[in-house]
């Protein structure tokens, strides 16, 4: 089993908060990242796929394919966005690391299948000493 990983990076804002929530108590829960008027992180995204080689060429899937689907469908998306107001895969979720990586795997899932590979993992690092790792139990 081969397990290719892909990097892409993209900046966006977001605000982590419950509306029904204090600004107190926002802050008590999520800390700076529940500042009223947002903030931004600079997000690197890691896409991995898994499958076996194709015999005739020795690659896994074409990286760039890999690179159109993630740009097309996750990073155009985000980019320059404002997570909690511009990302429709995001509506209605609290703007985490945590649910980013959740939704990014749904939107991403069948592009790749329909390429042959298995989505195996995607990660998130969020800043230098936050990375969320996801995986979807199949
Ligand atoms: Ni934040």
């Amino acid at each position: 089993m081969i397990y290719l990983t892909r990097r892409e990076r993209f900046n966006a804002a977001h605000r982590m908060y419950r509306e029904e929530w204090s600004d107190e108590k926002n802050y008590e829960v999520f800390g700076k990242c529940s500042n009223p008027n947002w903030h931004g992180h600079n997000y690197e995204l890691f896409v991995t796929v898994r499958g076996e080689p194709d015999p005739h060429t020795g690659l896994l899937i074409n990286l760039k394919e890999v690179s159109r689907i993630l740009r097309e469908y996750v990073i155009d998306r985000l980019d320059h966005k404002n997570i909690n107001l511009e990302v429709d895969f995001m509506q209605g979720k609290i703007a985490s690391t945590e649910n980013l990586a959740m939704a990014i795997w749904d939107v991403l899932e069948p592009h790749f299948k329909s390429l042959g590979v298995a989505l195996h993992t995607i990660q998130i690092k969020e800043s230098e000493n936050n990375i969320v790792e996801y995986q979807k139990n199949q």
